[in-house]
């Protein structure tokens, strides 16, 4: 397996409308890993999911960000999702008129495609998929996260609650089989029954060559999903990395607490 980072992110900086909301972020996934990313509101969070995602109003001004050894920014956000960066919004766009399953059929083929492309170059085999199979696999899918059926005929995201769309983006993390994942706040808004579908869709989906970014403000959340790595964001920069202790202790003070507990030791 290489031991080349899936995500290196170093010393970022991004600007929207002259504002600085990154201000020097490092971070490491390696295969393998669940990283959750924590942090109060307005911190920058959402931010570094839109700039990995290739969001043209952020301005990148300094650092870097490789994906296994490469500089995405000469990347279109299309060819990163067909590398396998794969994110899962916050509040995901309404497509009025697009049914979940055509969307997912255009975007999984896509996504498919490119990859059989680059299989064949190198010798491989892989193939794009028949209508057919499509369905056969998002059916298996589906029932594998516990999904409605009726759901493939739904309206993308028209109409879901917002548990139903949080699912809906993991059927289509299940469909696209990332290598990276950022999921931003899977868990808000979620009861906890839907809490337990999407946290244990991301445990199946989990495979030892895939690293996974979780956006999350509740340690509820990683009751469910055991984050290898816990990473306190504020003001633009991860202030504070441990394991899942970490989150257990932030619950425990609060942002607030924490701040004092940095500010002592960073005057001692
Ligand atoms: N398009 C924009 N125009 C102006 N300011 C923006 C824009 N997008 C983000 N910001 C600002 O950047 C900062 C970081 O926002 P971001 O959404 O990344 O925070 P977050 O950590 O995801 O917060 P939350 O926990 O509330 O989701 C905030 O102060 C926000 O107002
Ligand atoms: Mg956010």
């Amino acid at each position: 397996m290489s031991t080349v980072p899936i995500l290196e992110i170093e010393n970022l900086h991004v600007s929207i409308e002259d504002k600085e909301i990154l201000k020097g972020l490092n971070l490491t996934v390696n295969a393998g890993e669940i990283h959750a990313l924590m942090g109060p509101n307005g911190s920058g969070k959402s931010t570094l999911a839109y700039v990995i995602a290739g969001h043209p109003s952020y301005e990148v001004t300094e650092g870097s960000i490789r994906y296994f050894g490469e500089d995405i920014f000469e990347w279109s956000p299309d060819e990163r999702a067909r590398k396998g960066i794969f994110l899962a919004f916050q509040y995901p766009t309404v497509i009025p008129g697009v049914s979940m399953a055509n969307f997912l059929r255009m975007a999984v083929t896509n996504v498919r495609n490119a990859r059989a492309e680059a299989a064949a170059t190198d010798g491989g085999s892989a193939q794009p998929f028949t209508p057919r199979e499509f369905r056969k696999l998002m059916r298996e899918k589906m029932a594998q996260l516990k999904i409605d059926e009726s759901f493939a005929n739904r309206y993308l995201n028209e109409g879901f609650s917002g548990g139903e769309k949080k699912r809906a983006e993991i059927l289509q993390m299940a469909l696209l089989e990332p290598t990276l994942a950022i999921m931003d706040e899977t868990d808000s808004g979620l009861d906890i029954d839907a809490l337990r579908v999407v946290a244990e869709g991301v445990n199946s989906l989990m495979r030892p060559d895939m690293g996974v970014v979780l956006i999350t403000h509740y340690q509820r959340m990683l009751n469910f999903i055991k984050p290898h790595f816990v990473h306190i964001m504020m003001d633009g920069r991860i202030v504070q990395q441990g394991g899942p202790e970490l989150a257990l202790e932030l619950e425990e003070k609060g942002y607030e607490g924490l701040r004092a507990a940095l500010a002592a030791g960073a005057q001692s």
